[in-house]
């Protein structure tokens, strides 16, 4: 980023894994950034990676399925940075279960956090740049799980394929206000929370050999098209999913 004031993002799920990463490589952009969690306290170490990048970091608690916790998240973030510019939905939980056995309260807590935590965090971010006549982008990470099918992900590949058809629907309504909305399909990525699938050397071998680029992709990776997305470089793209799989898709 160069020239004019610091942008600012919001980057959900940072406590860890992928989001960490993204909020970092935006804050390597030059961007100020909040962060959340569901608890404040798990974001100390990302907020001092975010500092030390010479950003200006929030950490905020939310949790994405509930409305209130939202509005007071969102308020908490715009009141800290002054605005928001970029919204980063990556806060996501995973569910490995045969669809014989997925109970309602499983379908409730997938759903309320992959799918409805994304539109209702987009809505508010939404109403925000409608708001303030701000001309930001919405940056949701969906999976490829929401494209191509594999046993026992079927609730996941739900609710990620709903964040997929989300992006284009609200990026067609909101592009005459000069808000994008894209998202980001990862295939697997090595992170804490899928730690047993990849500590199995069974499931590794097995997972890398369907990949044609022979490997499992990084945070790093995943967040640089974040930075990408955000960018002006990407000003002409909206209701896009970027597939980041090694090919797995394409094959
Ligand atoms: N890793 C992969 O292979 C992979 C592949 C494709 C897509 N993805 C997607 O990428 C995103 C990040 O994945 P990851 O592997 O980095 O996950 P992770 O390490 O488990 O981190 C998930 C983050 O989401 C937050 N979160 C969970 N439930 C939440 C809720 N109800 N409200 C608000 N925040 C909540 C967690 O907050 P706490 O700090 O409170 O736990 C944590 O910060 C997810 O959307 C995931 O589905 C991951």
């Amino acid at each position: 980023m160069t020239g004019g004031p610091r942008k600012t993002a919001f980057v959900t799920g940072a406590s860890r894994g992928i989001g960490a990463a993204i909020a970092l490589g935006l804050a390597r952009e030059g961007f100020d950034i909040a962060v959340s969690s569901t608890r404040a306290d798990k974001l100390s170490d990302v907020v001092t990676g975010l500092k030390a990048a010479g950003a200006r970091a929030a950490p905020v608690a939310l949790d994405v399925r509930s409305q209130a916790s939202i509005d007071k998240a969102m308020a908490a973030a715009v009141d800290a940075l002054g605005g928001l510019d970029v919204l980063v939905n990556n806060a996501g939980i995973p569910l490995k279960k045969p669809a014989l056995e997925v109970t309602g309260a499983e379908w409730d807590e997938v759903i309320g956090t992959n799918l409805a935590g994304t539109f209702f965090m987009s809505q508010r971010m939404g109403r925000h740049l409608v708001e303030t006549g701000r001309p930001g982008c919405i940056i949701s990470i969906a999976s490829t799980h929401g494209l191509i099918g594999l046993a026992d992900r079927a609730l996941y590949g739900i609710a990620k394929a709903g964040v997929m058809h989300m992006t284009r629907m609200l990026a067609i309504e909101w592009a005459e206000r000069g808000i994008r909305v894209n998202a980001i399909a990862p295939g697997r990525v090595e992170t804490a929370s899928r730690a047993e699938s990849f500590t199995d050397p069974g499931y590794r071998e097995w997972a890398t050999a369907r990949v044609p680029l022979g490997r499992f992709g990084t945070v790093e990776e995943i967040a640089a098209a974040v930075c990408y997305l955000a960018s002006p470089g990407a000003a002409y793209i909206t209701g896009q999913t970027l597939v980041m799989d090694g090919g797995l898709t394409a094959c």
